[in-house]
């Protein structure tokens, strides 16, 4: 009968499959986000697997990534001397940073290559500095600036807790 449900037109298509959310590895979530609120940042269409970019909130600035583990958020500042990570390229859930070929990953927070600068390890374990394969050895740099490369210790990346509200993607940030 003309004009009965479902008798014509288009059938519904199956209902979008909610994005997954990537788990916050053990003691790295943001410090201050436990009962931070949740605001909205940008249409999880706008975000589709492989990409990153960055959202602003008040001078916070994060990196939203859809990584194969689901979407994160991370600072989007290298830990290494605060870089933005989303000027970098991500391979999965590696990110490298523009500046000194320092990779991180973003899902466990580890840093994969330390910097060309060496320095400190997340543990404090000292590293060298080193060049990339064919480019020249650069000279360190003399005094204090020798000893703050030497002493600058890459931290892990911390997490700021990330959910998905009627197609947008919302981050809690830590209270000011
Ligand atoms: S600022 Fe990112 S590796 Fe140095």
């Amino acid at each position: 009968m003309a004009g009965e449900r479902g008798s014509s037109g288009p059938e519904p298509g199956p209902a979008a499959t909610p994005p997954r959310i990537a788990v916050t590895p053990p003691g790295l979530a943001a410090p201050g986000t436990a009962d931070a609120a949740f605001v909205a940042v940008l249409a999880v269409a706008e975000l589709p697997p492989g990409a990153m970019v960055r959202v602003t909130n008040g001078d916070l600035d994060v990196l939203l990534a859809n990584v194969p583990g689901g979407l994160l958020a991370t600072d989007d500042r290298c830990p290494h001397m605060a870089a933005p990570l989303s000027l970098g390229r991500l391979d999965g859930c590696i990110v490298d940073c523009p500046l000194h070929n320092g990779r991180f990953d973003l899902c466990s927070g580890e840093t994969i290559q330390m910097p060309t600068t060496g320095g400190l390890d997340a543990d404090g374990t000292p590293h060298m500095p080193w060049s990339p394969p064919g480019a020249e050895p650069k000279p360190e740099p003399p005094g204090r600036k020798a000893e703050a490369r030497r002493l600058t210790r890459v931290r892990r990346l911390r997490h700021y807790p990330v959910r998905v509200v009627n197609g947008f993607i919302e981050v809690a940030f830590p209270h000011a």
